[in-house]
């Protein structure tokens, strides 16, 4: 019987590869609003003689740099920690057939690929650069050889997620991170989680992990009929600035 390797969450989290930044105009936004909020807060003391505009410029000139300093952990670190822990929470045997819905450079898709030695997953992806910087399958490949993934076990598909060109009940196990949400219309994101719900086999398990909509995913997923959906807070390594802005997982298995 194949046996997923023994990694720790500690070792799955340590990246060799470059991922990006996620949606970067976000951080370098906070970033500049603060320092113009710094900017005006001297010039509320030292030009205006403003004492209380002082003290609102500086309040939140301090809330965008330190959200402007979690999103930049979340996209870089926090998120990586996060997964490695629900991966190998999974206890897969190694062997399984996987999808990671909108992978980008492979933040997941390639932690996942290290569990499945004799297995294989499928990125799906539209490679916007809006959405993750420098996304382009090519990095991607670049990332699978920095973390010796072998080649062969990971495919990448250009393709929308909303119409995936793989067959019906050809996963164990379907992946997104935050990516479903950057479908606008909550009709296409409903046709994204159909399409995960599609490549299921009778057994397998779907993990969501977003920033929106995600009571929506669930109430779907159990009109389609999935068991055990649940959703969960991620924690604050997954906040994408704030406690406002935190990623939730949603989880569901197919039932056999
Ligand atoms: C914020 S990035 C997250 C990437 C990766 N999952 C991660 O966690 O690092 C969102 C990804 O979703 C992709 N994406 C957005 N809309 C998509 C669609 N309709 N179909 C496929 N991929 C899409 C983007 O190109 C981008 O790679």
């Amino acid at each position: 019987m194949a046996e997923s390797p023994a990694i720790s969450p500690e070792q799955l989290a340590r990246r060799r590869g470059d991922y990006g930044f996620d949606a970067p105009y976000v951080p370098i936004t906070f970033a500049v609003i603060g320092v113009a909020l710094l900017g005006l807060t001297a010039a509320s003391v030292w030009l205006f003689n403003q004492p209380v505009l002082a003290v609102v410029c500086a309040i939140y000139a301090v809330y965008m740099l330190l959200s402007a300093g979690s999103y930049i952990y979340t996209t870089r670190v926090g998120k990586f920690h996060v997964w490695a822990g629900l991966l190998t929470g999974l206890r897969l045997r190694g062997d399984e057939q996987a999808a990671d819905l909108g992978c980008g450079r492979g933040a997941v898709l390639l932690m996942a690929a290290q569990l499945l030695p004799q297995g294989k997953i499928t990125g799906i992806d539209l490679w916007k650069t809006m959405d993750q910087s420098g996304n382009d399958p090519a990095e991607t490949r670049r990332n699978a050889a920095s973390e010796g993934v072998n080649a062969q076990r990971v495919e990448l598909l250009t393709a929308d997620m909303r119409d995936i060109p793989l067959t019906d009940a050809s996963c164990d196990l379907v992946l997104s991170s935050l990516a479903i949400h950057n479908i606008p219309s909550a009709s296409g994101r409903a046709q994204a989680i159909d399409e995960a719900v599609r490549l299921l086999r009778p057994g397998g398990r779907l993990m969501i992990a977003d920033i929106r909509a995600t009571s929506a995913y669930a109430e779907q997923l159990r009109q389609r009929g999935m068991a055990n959906v649940q959703v969960r807070n991620l924690g604050w390594r997954f906040w994408y600035g704030s406690p406002f802005v935190a990623a939730k997982l949603v989880s569901a298995e197919k039932p056999m």
